[in-house]
């Protein structure tokens, strides 16, 4: 059975290899047709063109991987070896075989006689995807509603032990990008949640477990991807460049770069491009954004792939920083054509790619090889994403393909379900307990409704990559899923959990029911989302065709059932905000529970929560406004353009909370909200400055060295086929035909800007995640939290810093920059926890001097407020006098 992903197979213009995409560095060309589109139910805003200031200005050359310390000895050992490689094995390092040529979602060439399999590169950010008896954890958003950085760390160091026993080479996860700018958006919840530090702590975090495993992280998608429609290259959308985020540069700095700075500083392997442009210009071969941005500002030192099929140049990629194309292919996948490969081979023999960017590449591919230790013992795939059967095709896209035993069916379970029922338990976050409805009691009259509580009848694994949404809903569709080992339904816990429990599993209210006395409802419902290859149920991967809506007539189920019981309870399985107006308010709407995407223990996570074994402790990862128009139009779905879709981010840093908080509006729950069985007091309150005050960081250390190596353009016989080589037709090979015909005599257009002479280091620069500097800790404070109620339970503390009245830089009133939680506190317990302000955390990017500044003043305090919801801020430092305090007014409604 071949399950891969068939969505890859779309047809693309033939660019000629190696060209480079005549979109100007600057702007964007598209045409300005300004109309409104209706698409299902959404409004689709067509918006202008890149707007003036909104530029991606060239930089080049490529800075050098290896001159941060930490990765020193990898980079020594990568050195060695790759000064003893053929021009064809670096090719082979930096291409992919292409789609279906591989076990895994992507894999690379080989370079066997320093002992470097075919890299395997595999998807998600939840799990191994595609495979068998392997986890499905809980999704990103659900990790990151527990506000739990150890069970953060926890799960990733789980999905890297399932990664590595698979034989998978580079993760492709965690997801950071997009951040949840557009609620609507498609794929955030394979993310943390709408703020850059909860996506930074999120990712870091993951990424530190992951890699402790062996297994290489990819943070992804670098960056602006924040809707999934239109976010390709592709004819049938007539001729249409993927769209344009048009991100200003303090806006990219602050809000979209911010995590991918912590995971970067976390020493993440490696980092997946976006499709989308930025600014006019495509990720995948952004000078601006991989030679200036990544690896010079953010001193990134592993490889830059391309996200799938999104690589639209040969030269113009290589020399704005892309190190690896994914899966291989070029404009047309599945033919055996390549921007790289056998055309990166010609490009370094004719001398239009410089050896020296070649050798950075691969370079940077083995040092993380090395970084990781996968020189130690580390096994090869024993899995195909390919098919279930234990033989298949070895090469599925080959015109004639051997078979191979391809499926070891190898169980790397260990013991994670308690990783994901301790994740999924943390992450439910009980927005609404009246008359404390919860906890119930389980001798309670259950009267349950709604598909969203059973398994999908067709089969928990029934619709390819969740692409449907029927029955629980545990995590969004698309490429960031795995398949389920089991699913274990809401409605079996329950039943298991509970004497009496009587189930209606349809999404109409059953007609002729009549309510009990005491009877208690529990309505199920749920908003899905995912990747814009499936359209499922009208939406495009973005929630474009709901809306904000509960899918399935939710909101109607609800409101049938509080019509008839006097008490109801709401659970929530969504991929992000839902607006509850329609029935929030209703009297016998008593609770409201979100358990956002549980993965695999959607059952008991839940009952532990709902019969009171666990006090909930998660929070909202987002806000949940009164109305979706209480966003700007500028973060909802943007519409068909026939040239290019531009999206222009004109709200700048004001997303989420930061937007609201500006307009003065309340929000139905605020970002962080999220009640318990117990109450908890925070007491004893302290602020210690830790290092003084400047307004720019001391200057960063000049680069260390970078490994060195002969410039002279290799032998052509090194990519000429070997003797008696067996081709695989359609495979990506490195090797020429006719090698010693290749000659330098053409010339070549280099890109706007392109030099040769290395950039200056730049002053935000200096180590991985930038000027270590900024990752100083300039205050400390610590507070104590007291179970002041009567059952166990977690408490969580968030610090938010609002700037100086008088800073000069307009900035959002209050920034989410640290949390922690206390560990299970039962009544009378209390825990001290300590949080931290960085430097960065006080900085802004200064377009200007283009380097973090904090705006020190000598009269106006930053304010550093402490609550447990954006909304809910108790306590108040500030950091010119040190004092604390509570029941000062907090600056926001
Ligand atoms: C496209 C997705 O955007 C990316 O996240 C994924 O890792 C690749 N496909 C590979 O499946």
């Amino acid at each position: 059975m071949l399950i891969s992903n068939s969505c890859w197979v779309i047809f693309t213009l033939v660019f000629p290899a190696l060209a480079i995409r005549q979109t100007p560095d600057f702007a964007s060309d598209a045409l300005g047709l300004q109309q409104i589109q209706q698409h299902g139910n959404a409004t689709l805003e067509k918006r202008d063109d890149v707007p003036a200031g909104f530029t991606t200005p060239p930089y080049y050359p490529t800075p050098k991987g290896g001159w941060v310390a930490s990765w020193t000895d990898s980079y020594a050992k990568a050195a060695e070896v790759v000064a003893n490689m053929t021009l064809a094995e670096k090719v082979n390092l930096t291409t992919g075989t292409g789609l279906l040529m591989g076990p895994c979602s992507g894999n690379t060439g080989s370079a066997l006689r320093f002992g470097i399999p075919n890299l395997c590169l595999q998807d998600s950010a939840l799990g191994v995807a595609q495979t068998d008896n392997n986890t499905a954890f809980p999704a990103g958003i659900t990790t990151g509603a527990t506000f739990n950085k150890a069970l953060m760390y926890a799960r990733g160091y789980a999905l890297g032990q399932e990664a590595r026993g698979k034989g998978v080479n580079i993760q492709l996860g965690p997801t950071i990008g997009p951040i949840g700018r557009k609620p609507r958006g498609g794929r955030n919840w394979e993310g943390f949640g709408a703020d850059p530090a909860l996506q930074g702590f999120g990712g870091s975090e993951t990424i530190k477990g992951m890699q402790a495993s062996g297994v290489i992280a990819t943070v992804k998608h670098f960056i602006g991807n924040e809707q999934e429609m239109y976010r390709m290259d592709i004819p049938p959308h007539g001729l249409m460049k993927a769209i344009s985020s048009n991100i200003d540069d303090r806006t990219l700095h602050e809000l979209y770069a911010w995590p991918f700075m912590d995971a970067i500083k976390a020493g993440v392997g490696a980092v997946m491009t976006s499709y989308n442009d930025v600014n006019g210009s495509a990720n995948s071969q952004n000078s601006k954004l991989i030679n200036g941005i990544l690896k010079d500002e953010f001193g990134f030192q592993g490889l830059v792939m391309t996200d799938w099929l999104a690589q639209i140049g040969g030269v113009s990629s290589a020399l704005a920083g892309l190190d690896m194309a994914m899966p291989g292919d070029g404009s047309i996948p599945l033919l055996g054509l390549a921007y790289w490969g056998y055309d990166l081979s010609t490009s370094v023999l004719n001398g239009t790619v410089p050896l020296e960017r070649l050798n950075d590449m691969v370079t940077r591919i083995v040092a993380a090889w090395y970084q990781m230790g996968q020189d130690q013992d580390y096994p090869l795939p024993n899995f195909s994403a390919n098919t279930a059967d234990a033989t298949g095709l070895c090469y599925p896209a080959a015109l004639l393909s051997p078979t191979c035993v391809v499926n070891e069916y190898v169980n790397v379970q260990a013991d994670h379900a308690n990783v994901v029922r301790n994740v999924s338990r943390e992450g439910i976050t009980l927005l609404k307990n009246d008359n404390t409805t919860l906890p119930l009691t389980t001798s309670a009259s259950l009267k349950v409704f709604g598909s969203d509580a059973q398994n999908n009848p067709d089969g928990i694994n029934a619709c390819n990559q969740r692409s449907c949404d029927t029955g629980v809903l545990a995590m969004g569709w698309g490429s960031g899923t795995a398949n389920y080992p089991y699913l274990d339904a809401p409605i079996d816990a329950l039943k298991r959990k509970a004497a009496n429990v009587t189930y209606y599993s349809s999404d109409t209210f059953p007609s002729g029911l009549t309510a009990a006395t005491g009877d208690i409802a529990i309505v199920f419902i749920n908003s899905d989302s995912g990747e814009n290859q499936y359209t499922v149920e009208n939406n495009h991967g973005d929630r474009d065709g709901s809306g904000l809506v509960s899918w399935h007539n939710g909101d109607a189920l609800v409101q049938a059932a509080a019509a008839k019981y006097a008490t109801v309870i709401v659970v929530v399985h969504t991929v992000g905000p839902i607006i509850v107006e329609p029935w929030i308010d209703l009297p016998s709407v008593k609770s409201v529970v979100f358990a956002h995407l549980p993965g695999q223990e959607a059952g008991d996570s839940l009952t532990d929560i709902l019969f009171g074994d666990y006090s909930p402790s998660g929070h909202l990862p987002y806000s949940i406004p009164v109305a979706e128009s209480d966003y700007p139009s500028s973060v909802g779905i943007v519409g068909f353009e026939v040239t290019q879709v531009q999206d222009t981010f004109s709200e700048g840093l004001y997303i989420d909370y930061r937007y609201l908080n500006k307009n003065k509006t309340s929000p139905r729950y605020a970002f962080g909200h999220g009640l318990s069985y117990t109450t908890f007091s925070k007491s004893s309150i302290t602020l210690t400055s830790i290092t003084p005050l400047s307004s720019l960081p001391p200057a960063r250390a000049a680069k260390g060295s970078t490994p060195v190596y002969s410039s002279a353009i290799p032998p052509a016989s090194e990519v000429a086929w070997p003797t008696g080589f067996n081709i695989i037709s359609r495979y990506l090979y490195p090797y020429l035909d006719d090698p010693a015909s290749i000659s330098s005599s053409t010339p070549f257009t280099y890109p706007t800007g392109y030099q040769t002479t290395p950039q200056p280091d730049p002053p935000s620069g200096g180590d991985e995640g930038g000027n270590p500097a900024l990752w100083d800790i300039m205050y400390n404070l610590t507070v104590t939290v007291t179970n002041t109620g009567t059952v166990a339970g977690k408490d969580t503390v968030m610090l938010f810093v609002q700037y100086p009245s008088d800073s000069p830089y307009d900035t959002p009133i209050i920034q989410l920059r640290d949390f922690e939680k206390t560990d299970t506190l039962v009544p009378e317990g209390s825990e001290t926890l300590t949080l931290s302000v960085k430097r960065r955390d006080l900085s802004v990017w200064d377009t200007v001097l283009q380097n973090w500044v904090v705006p020190v003043s000598e009269s106006e305090p930053f304010v550093f407020w402490v609550g447990n919801s954006s909304a809910n801020l108790t306590l108040a430092c500030e950091s010119l006098n040190g004092a604390c305090s509570s029941g000062r007014t907090p600056p926001v409604v």
